[in-house]
């Protein structure tokens, strides 16, 4: 056991450490940066992309952030209304056309229930499938019309990690794609997210390289009494996600959402000793955030933020400097939040690779 964690206590913390590698295994091979294109070999009937009227995402859990993630980017670089539910909430519904539907299951495993549920009521109701999975061969696969491997290796601690930043890069490829091919992106547009997809990895490295000042911060604020996460737009599912790490491992108080909707009822659970995590990067409306998490520090809350290199906020308690990589900067702040749920996780001794009463995959509905 100790040598398959190769050095590291956990294998959660291994998990994190390796998303370099892992995000250069999905992008291997799939980014053709001068024509400003990708390859993920996937393809859909001729006109399918074109005639377009929905890409509707189904997921659970981490993948569900992952999706909320990847709906911006399809609107945005594929000019295509995208849409995410909660798998065990999917019905088709009214109004949609199922040849003209995309549904793309985004499913670690392959083998959830709940999404494995909403792939059968989304064939059943005639749209085209789509999985994204990191397993090959695994239930989703077979009954969906398509799929796209992240590749992320596999993932031990129940706590996903590598795989929600390689969901994601791989849901921005394909959003890329399907850009590309509905004409919706231009290609010095799609050139450029390429070029932040390619920086990831070392993105991610950097920020890794900052873990003294995360195990720093888990020191200084792990002990409150309730954690609130806050973004706006692409900062959103990262808040979600940062929230959601941290419940599930330390079995603290944590709760992610809008930064806009702070003021709308959270703002009254907020004290001194309920800090206060922000995404404060490109793709995150930083400013905006900012004005929100103000409004919880004159409450007397610590701010912590993820914060665009060359930015700087000057009344925030800590500040984790984020690699500029447009769109892709809220995914490598995820990076510090993974960091620091885990530390404050392992300050109080959490078992932190088998949280109580959680499973790694869920195979009942
Ligand atoms: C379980 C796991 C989560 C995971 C979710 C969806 O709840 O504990 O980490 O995000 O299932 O799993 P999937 O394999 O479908 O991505």
């Amino acid at each position: 056991d100790a040598a398959e964690k190769g050095g590291y206590e956990h294998y959660m913390r291994k998990e994190i450490h390796e998303q370099p590698e892992s995000l250069r295994q999905t992008l291997a091979g799939r980014l053709d940066v001068s024509a400003g294109d990708v390859d993920l070999d996937v393809s859909f009937p001729p006109g399918f992309l074109a005639d377009l009227e929905e890409i509707r995402i189904v997921a659970c859990g981490t993948s569900y952030y992952a999706g909320r993630y990847a709906a911006q980017l399809f609107e945005e670089l594929a000019g295509v209304r995208a849409t995410v539910e909660i798998a065990s909430e999917y019905e088709f519904g009214a109004g949609r056309t199922p040849d003209r539907t995309l549904v793309v299951a985004v499913t670690q495993s392959g083998e959830t229930a709940d999404t494995l549920g909403a792939v059968r009521r989304a064939n059943a109701a005639g749209a085209r499938t789509f999985a994204v999975t990191n397993t090959l061969g695994s239930t989703v696969t077979r009954e969906v019309d398509g799929t796209a491997f992240i590749r992320a290796g596999p993932e031990i601690g129940v706590a996903a990690t590598k795989t929600f930043a390689s969901q994601v890069a791989t849901l921005a490829m394909l959003a890329v794609a399907v850009g590309r091919d509905r004409g919706a992106l231009a290609a010095a547009d799609a050139r450029s997210v390429l070029k932040d997809l390619q920086g990831l990895p070392g993105a991610v490295q950097q920020v890794l390289d900052e873990e003294e000042q995360v195990r720093e911060a888990a020191r200084e604020y792990g002990d409150g009494e309730a954690f609130f996460f806050v973004g706006r737009a692409l900062g959103v599912p990262v808040a979600l996600e940062g929230a959601l790490k941290l419940k599930e491992i330390s079995y603290d108080h944590a709760e992610g959402f809008a930064a806009g909707e702070l003021k709308h009822g959270p703002l009254a659970l907020v004290t001194p000793d309920t800090p206060v995590l922000a995404v404060l990067t490109d793709g995150a409306r930083a400013a905006e955030t900012m004005n929100n998490v103000t409004e919880a520090q004159t409450r007397g809350a610590p701010a912590l933020g993820c914060v665009s290199a060359g930015d700087t906020y000057d009344t925030l308690d800590v500040s984790f400097e984020v690699p500029n990589v447009g769109v892709v900067e809220p995914l490598v702040a995820n990076v510090y939040l993974q960091l620091f749920a885990y530390h404050v996780a392992n300050d109080k001794g959490r078992a932190i690779d088998k949280p109580r009463n959680l499973a790694k995959s869920v195979t009942v509905e």
